[in-house]
């Protein structure tokens, strides 16, 4: 069995962060989105991976690289344009040949990995395997519609008004059986060629199309709530592990920090993890935060946040929650004449003021 991770497309919805990277390389817990995929997937035993990418290209290829650090062989699969996670697999069909394999989105999170529904696959023998999971908000996502015996009947991508509330998970598994599908549909109104538009076709074709109910969570980190959220359930599961140097400082709870850094009267409540290079004083870091390398922090209280590389925070004067800070910001106190707010701010961010 091969993988396929999509690394392509455009991270829209979390720009201003995704302007100038790939929304599959920011960090959930310090570790990029991608790296959960590709080690769910050699941990279902699966070493030969095909990465599609698009413009963000070089910068996936310079953090991946040949994928032997994660027991991978990785090869790059360019598409031209985001023209559809179904237009995804049609340009994959060289590299896949008659492999049947996991397609997963690169900026998917899946608490349970991938294992058990690659064994599943294997038992079962369906066409196509598909997990689902139900949504408070199904006009986001695409949508499995399920008949009275509990078969896939109807796949609607992002439906203005849906009929189920069953989510299509970024993890799909496929025979070769799928490449006559993606070659017949037509793009949709949106111009892309549809994975659950090619899902469809193989259930009016007659195959077998499964589906499987995910229990633990699962997030779409393509937005800021959802990252936030990421970032959350996969600290509530670190262990300590403190690295720097400490002076004045108290740690409570789940607490990683890495080394190099340097914490001065400081409290860090966890779970929390703060990067190596990091130089903290008089600074409160509360639960559910990441703090990536060579920050610099500086009396302020931060708490339900990530806060990218290299950015500089200082005498904030409330405490900061529930925001994603991208890479060298600096965030500071002026003391200068007139009091007032100085901003240099990028597109489409967002401030919260008091
Ligand atoms: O997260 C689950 C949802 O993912 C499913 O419920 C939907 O049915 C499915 O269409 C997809 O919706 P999104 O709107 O979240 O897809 P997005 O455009 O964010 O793309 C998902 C990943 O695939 C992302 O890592 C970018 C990559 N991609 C996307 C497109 C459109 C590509 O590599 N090539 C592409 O052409």
């Amino acid at each position: 069995m091969k993988g396929l991770i999509l690394s392509g497309g455009a991270g829209t919805r979390l720009r201003p962060i995704t302007h100038t990277s790939a929304k599959q390389l920011v960090p959930v817990a310090n570790k990029p989105v991608l790296f959960y995929g590709l080690e769910a997937l050699r941990a279902a035993g699966i070493v030969d991976v095909g990465i599609v990418v698009g413009e963000t290209h070089a910068e996936i290829e310079a953090a991946v690289g040949d994928g032997a650090r994660f027991g991978l062989r990785v090869t790059y699969i360019p598409q031209e344009a985001p023209l559809g996670l179904a237009h995804a697999v049609l340009i994959s069909e060289p590299y896949l040949g008659d492999s049947p394999f996991v397609m997963y989105l690169g900026d998917n999170l899946l608490k349970e990995g991938v294992t058990r529904f690659v064994e599943r696959f294997a038992e079962s023998g369906p066409d196509a395997l598909i997990l689902l999971q139900q949504v408070t908000d199904p006009s986001s996502y695409g949508i499995a519609e399920l008949d009275p015996d509990g078969r896939v009947a109807r796949l609607v991508e992002k439906p203005k008004e849906p009929r189920s509330d069953l989510a299509l998970v970024g993890v799909y598994l496929f025979t070769p059986a799928v490449f006559e599908s993606v070659k017949t549909i037509s793009p949709s109104s949106r111009n892309e060629l549809e994975i659950t538009d090619a899902i469809q076709h193989m259930i009016d074709r007659g195959l077998r199309v499964e589906s499987h109910r995910v229990t633990g969570w699962w997030k779409d980190t393509g937005k800021l709530e959802d990252m936030l959220e990421a970032n959350r359930l996969i600290l509530g599961t670190i262990e300590s592990d403190v690295r720097g140097e400490l002076h004045q400082t108290t740690i409570e709870g789940a607490v990683s920090i890495g080394a190099d850094s340097v914490l001065e009267r400081c409290t860090v409540r966890g779970p929390a993890v703060i990067g190596e290079r990091c130089v903290l004083r008089d600074t409160f870091i509360g639960p559910y935060t990441a703090i990536s390398d060579g920050v610099t922090i500086e009396e302020a209280e931060i708490e339900h946040s990530i806060v990218l590389a290299n950015s500089r925070i200082s005498r904030l004067g409330a405490r900061m929650t529930d925001s994603l800070i991208g890479r060298d910001c600096v965030i500071a106190r002026s003391d200068g004449r007139p009091v007032a707010y100085r901003f240099m701010v990028g597109d489409s961010s967002q401030i919260g003021i008091l």
